[in-house]
């Protein structure tokens, strides 16, 4: 199935809620339609491009002039196994959580700490996406897609994915570049439970067994008890990353305010809790106009209704320049915007 519209209303493609049109929207459910419609159609490539699932991770800045792809790539099906693992591709289209819930009830471990972060599995490899001890990059075993350069489907290994901390080539040198299609996965069949975040194994503990439904039971109760959901309150999760310093840095800020939280990083460095520097910044809770910081959480920016993507930007940039004064660190926006 295809579908194509001119001047398309994007609000219900950003979890922010922030009204704005895309010139052009195309959406896909084979992957076959999408090389037909990018090969027969080259006006495509005198515009701006990008690719959207349920938009949970973008803040839309103005109306888009260009084209926006969304991909709804259906299915999840066994395509190998061994002693270990099976190897499940599904499709780019398909709800992350939803994902997730059909693990837990097959018993395939690997991503049940990953419970109810929103956005499509075509969106899960591009920033990594991670909580709760886990990060998608353990369990992807490649990933498929379209090259708007060579006009072809492709395939990325996981080695060649290069994830890091919410980063992957999708990224950077494939950046609109590439339409992910499906990501094949290895899932475990004696799942390893990973309980070392936090207070993770005390809140599972408190259900009796440790099971991967303990484990999705409880992320998802911390989840609710500190994000809000979109439905509820426009937003698109954590708005900056945990910025990664020199070890220097994080012995000065210890120096100077004790209880701030750094964790290693590799390489001499040492992440911060970008959450901590907002909240010790006054900005928990804050609200100017439309916008405002959670109240739960200081890494989430929301929507209280009506704002534009010029606004939150506005309100970010505040924050930006108020945790550098005082802390002399620099935050980095995790969420795209365009
Ligand atoms: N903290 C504060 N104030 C806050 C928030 C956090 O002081 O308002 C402190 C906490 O007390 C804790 C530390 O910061 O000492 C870390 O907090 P938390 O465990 O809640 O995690 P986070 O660093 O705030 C990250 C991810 C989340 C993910 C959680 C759980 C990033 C940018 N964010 O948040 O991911 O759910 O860990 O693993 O890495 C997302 O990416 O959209 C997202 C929600």
């Amino acid at each position: 199935m295809i579908r194509f519209f001119e001047n398309y209303p994007l609000k219900n493609y950003n979890t922010f809620g922030i009204e704005a049109n895309a010139r052009t929207f195309f959406e896909f459910t084979e992957p076959e339609d999408l090389a037909v419609f990018l090969n027969s159609n080259h006006s495509w490539k005198n515009q701006r491009l990008i690719v959207l699932g349920q938009g949970s991770n973008i803040l839309f800045l103005d109306d888009f002039e260009g084209l926006v792809i969304h991909p709804k790539v259906p299915g999840i099906k066994t395509v190998g196994e061994d002693r270990s693992f099976y190897r499940i591709e599904v499709g780019a289209g398909e709800v992350w959580d939803e994902f997730v819930d059909f693990c837990v009830t097959y018993n395939l471990g690997g991503v049940e700490n990953l419970s109810l972060i929103p956005g499509n599995v075509g969106a899960a490899p591009v920033q990594n996406i991670g909580a709760y001890g886990q990060e998608v990059c353990s369990v992807v075993e490649r990933v498929k897609g379209f090259d708007l350069e060579t006009l072809q489907m492709a395939e990325y290994s996981v080695d060649e994915c290069k994830f890091a901390y919410r980063d992957s080539i999708f990224k950077s040198y494939l950046k609109n570049r590439f339409i992910i299609t499906s990501v094949v996965f290895r899932l475990g069949k004696f799942p390893e439970f990973n309980l070392k975040y936090g207070f993770l194994e005390e809140k599972v503990k408190e259900k009796g067994k440790v099971s991967l439904k303990t484990i999705r039971e409880a992320v998802i109760e911390i989840r609710n008890s500190k994000l809000p959901a979109v439905k509820n309150l426009g937003n698109a999760g954590s708005f900056f990353k945990n910025p990664a310093v020199e070890m220097a840095v994080a012995d000065r800020l210890l120096n100077e305010f004790g209880d701030v939280p750094v964790y290693p990083a590799g390489d001499e460095k040492a992440k911060l809790a970008a959450g901590w520097l907002i909240e010790q910044a006054g900005w928990k809770g804050r609200r100017e106009g439309n916008v405002g910081v959670h109240k739960d959480q200081a890494l989430v920016i929301v929507n209280y209704g009506g704002a534009t993507g010029k606004e939150v930007w506005d309100f970010s940039e505040h924050i930006l320049q108020s945790v550098f004064e005082k802390f002399g660190v620099l935050l980095e926006r995790e969420v795209n915007c365009i």
